[in-house]
Parts: structure tokens; sequence; C-alpha cells
């Protein structure tokens, strides 16, 4: 994991992205907020009602077929018709991360189509992964999507699926976080 390469999700009262909701799903609640700031850079003097930090790392569970199949349709970061956006950082229990590699790509993919069912989705939903256990985080994962206004209800069609699989089982804290683009006028 490359630590030098952390990115800060900064929760305070500037940031490209306007908070529009904070829905606790499980565990303890985030404290709300009025915008968000993505960075890689250091900036001690910012005030912040909280600071979450990850990093990308290595692929653990996904086969070469379907990493294939997910650089053919997954479009990146920055479109500038995906006006919303979600951040959603997740812990799992100690018993899951107890379990051995091959168990957990059989909960998330065999038992759970985590991997099957979220291409769906693809190219209307735009994502990216943060690992954050190793950084000695609250989370484990922060997730991070972006999407149009057109698929938001998609969007939460592929949570409510993900929330009542197998591997959510594992899920203990959980927080749903919508933003907006802050730079439009409506
Ligand atoms: C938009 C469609 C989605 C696709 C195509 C997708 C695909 C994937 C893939 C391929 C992985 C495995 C990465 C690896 O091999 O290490 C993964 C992991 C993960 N995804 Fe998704 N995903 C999607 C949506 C979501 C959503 C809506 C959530 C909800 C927050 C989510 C949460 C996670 C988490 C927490 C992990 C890490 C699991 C772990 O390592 O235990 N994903 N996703």
């Amino acid at each position: 994991m490359d630590f030098s390469n952390v990115t800060c999700f900064i929760a305070g009262d500037q940031g490209c992205w306007k908070m529009i909701n904070n829905h606790n799903i499980s565990g303890v609640p985030l404290p709300s907020f009025d915008c968000l700031e993505i960075t890689q850079e250091k900036n001690e003097n910012l005030k912040a009602a909280w600071i979450l930090k990850g990093v990308s790392s290595n692929i653990r569970y996904t086969t070469k077929d379907e990493i294939d199949k997910l650089k053919a349709i997954q479009p990146g970061l920055g479109r500038p018709e995906a006006t919303l956006s979600a951040m959603i950082p997740i812990k799992k229990s100690e018993e899951w991360w107890n379990l051995a590699q091959d168990e957990r790509r059989r909960i998330i993919e065999d038992q759970s189509g985590h991997i099957k069912e979220g291409m769906n989705f693809l190219p209307g939903i735009a994502r990216k992964l943060y690992h954050s256990k190793d950084l000695g985080q609250p989370f484990d994962f922060i997730t991070w999507f972006e999407f149009a206004p057109e698929h938001e209800k998609a969007f939460d069609a592929l949570l409510s699926f993900l929330r009542n699989s197998e591997e959510w089982k594992y899920v203990i804290r959980e927080v749903d976080l919508r933003f907006r683009l802050n730079n439009l006028s409506f």
C-alpha cells in the first residue's frame, strides 16, 4: 500500500461538494457539515468537522475476466454531467477480517453478486474505492461515487441490493453522505 498517496476527505465549510444528505445506516453517525473537500495536500490550518483518510490500493477479489469487463465500461471521475456524488465510509466486523481471502471472495461475489450486479450500473455510476483500515482510521473503506441526476434512482436501487446481501451482514458501520457540485446555481 502506498501511504505517500493519502487522500483526505475534509468535512467543513469549504470544498467543491455541497452536502445535501447525511444518512446514518449503521453504527456511530458522522456529524453534519456544509461542504466536502477532497485533497491529497496537507493543510494543517483548515478547520474541519472531521477528516477521513484513505489510499487507493491493489485489487483483492476481482478476477482477470472481471477486471477486463470493468476496464471496458467503467467511466472516470470528474465527468461534467456527474453533478451528484456519494461518499459511503464502511467498516466491516472482526469476523470478516478473520476470514481467509477465498472465503471473502465467495461471500462478495458467489453469495452476494457485488461485482456482477454492480457492473449493470456502469457506465452511469463512476466509482473509486479507498482503503483506510491500515491507516488506523475509524472506517475500513471510503467508497466514492459520481453520477448524473438521472442515475440517482438506479444508484439507490444498487445500494438496497447490496445492503440486503450476505456481504453486508459483516458491515458494522456505514454512513451514506450525498453531495451536489458546489458551483451550481440551483
Ligand atoms: C457502481 C457499481 C459497482 C461496481 C462495479 C463495484 C465493483 C467492486 C469491485 C470490483 C470490488 C472489488 C475490489 C477488489 O477486488 O479489491 C468492490 C469492492 C467494494 N465495493 Fe463495490 N462496486 C460497485 C458499487 C458499490 C457500492 C454502491 C458500494 C456501497 C458502498 C460498494 C462498496 C464496496 C466496498 C466497501 C468494497 C470493498 C470490499 C472489501 O474489500 O471487503 N460498491 N466493488
